[in-house]
């Protein structure tokens, strides 16, 4: 019986070239598994390649829903930004497509999986440790990282191999989307004191409108629910977003980064909804977590940046981390207002049922409900050992390493 390979195929010429060369040298029958996360794909193209590579199978998941709700939320959830910025785009849907690359080789009794990243990124460790961390009995192959094809190699057996090659105007960059976000790699970019070339962008300011206005996003439970008073689901939701604040210009970044093999490397990112949830969420935060809580959970957001960005999704340490911040979200009701402007977004507003902000103890109009006469006492003790400190050696600004 030929052997049987579970193969992540995105549609472009790399992956169509990959089945083709699994099903030659490995003489296996490849199932062709696609994911649809809300990434740009010409569906109808990556039929016909599919075809043109002879798979025994293509099997594609709409997946947008689980994405949006197992994947990307949990990260809202945890305000995990990879280096302070980066909304995990792509570490986030690594993890996914790994449980279905799983769970398809269980359906059709694989013998292995396959993917078709190189060996100098991100992507390959969050394939490889997802699935092993979810069937340790499965083979995973990754051809790429050994074949030593060029691109010329490449588009040479694709036409041996009747796989279409239909070069789409030609852009220089390495792009992968989904909807949460875009990363953009390579190209002009590769010299880092380049500008990012405007052809990158495609979620924000598509025209020159520089649109401004408000949006209102409701929260259930930390969970984002609705849009200027419209419940809908998660992944619409998101969708929503970034054809809102995306035309304002807002939601870009452009940094340097640390990639889990050691490599340095200039990334574009364009995340317009996601960074609105962020935005909005850490305001209903400041509005509704206690002070001790929202320290606690600063400090274990990077964590949980970390643990995703370095394919350890599937890792106790991420799981117990959720169950952390899922308490957190359970006062997380209400709304925030954002104020939209050319290539600006912030809060103007919020409001929340179970805001511990207490109208009362805030005021300082006749309402005023603190006990002014507690603090004197408080503030002595407070500030005590530094005080016998001072006394006792000399003020601080006169210390000893001076
Ligand atoms: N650097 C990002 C990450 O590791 C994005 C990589 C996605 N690939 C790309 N072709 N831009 O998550």
């Amino acid at each position: 019986m030929a052997k049987k390979i579970v193969l992540a195929y995105s549609g472009g010429l790399d992956t169509s070239v990959l089945a083709a060369w699994l099903r030659e040298t490995e003489k296996a029958d490849v199932i062709a598994l696609s994911i649809d996360v809300g990434q740009e794909t010409d569906w109808d193209r990556l039929h016909r390649r599919a075809k043109e590579a002879q798979v025994a199978d293509l099997k594609i998941v709409d997946a947008r829903e689980e994405f949006s709700n197992d994947f990307c939320l949990k990260c809202l959830s945890a305000g995990a930004l990879y280096e302070n910025r980066y909304p995990l785009v792509s570490a986030l849907s690594r993890p996914l497509i790994s449980k279905l690359m799983v769970e398809t080789a269980r359906e059709y009794g694989a013998d292995a999986v396959a993917h078709g990243c190189t060996g100098k990124g991100n992507d390959q460790v969050r394939f490889e440790v997802s699935c092993r961390a979810l069937a340790p009995e499965l083979e995973v192959l990754a051809p790429v990282r050994t074949w030593g094809f060029t691109r010329a190699d490449s588009m040479a057996y694709a036409e041996k191999h009747g796989i279409s090659i239909e070069q789409s105007k030609a852009k220089p960059y390495s792009i992968d989307d989904n909807l949460w976000g875009r990363a953009i790699e390579c190209g002009a970019l590769e010299d880092t004191w380049n500008p990012p070339p405007n052809d990158i962008w495609s979620l924000t300011e598509k025209d020159d409108s520089k649109a401004t206005g408000e949006i209102v996003i409701g929260f259930e439970r930390g969970r984002p629910v609705s849009l200027d008073g419209k419940i809908m689901p998660a992944h619409e939701l998101i969708e929503a977003l970034n054809k809102k604040v995306g035309p304002t210009g807002w939601g870009r970044l452009d940094m340097v980064e640390n990639r889990r093999v050691g490599i340095k490397s200039r990334e574009c990112y364009e995340a317009p909804g996601a960074l609105a949830l962020y935005l909005a969420r850490a305001e209903l935060e400041s509005m509704c977590l206690e002070r001790d809580l929202s320290v606690a959970r600063r400090d274990l957001s990077p964590k949980f940046a970390q643990l995703t960005y370095d394919g350890l999704w599937f890792s106790p340490l991420r799981e117990a981390l959720d169950a952390f911040f899922a308490n957190c979200d359970a006062v997380l009701d209400g709304e925030v207002r954002i104020a939209l402007e050319p290539g600006r977004a912030y809060a103007n507003g919020r409001r929340a049922p179970r805001s511990l902000y207490d109208y009362e103890l805030a005021t300082y109009e006749a309402e005023d409900t603190f006990r002014h006469t507690d603090s004197a006492g408080f503030v002595r003790l407070w500030g005590l050992a530094t005080q016998v400190w001072s006394m006792k050696q000399g003020p601080a600004s006169r210390g000893r390493n001076q």
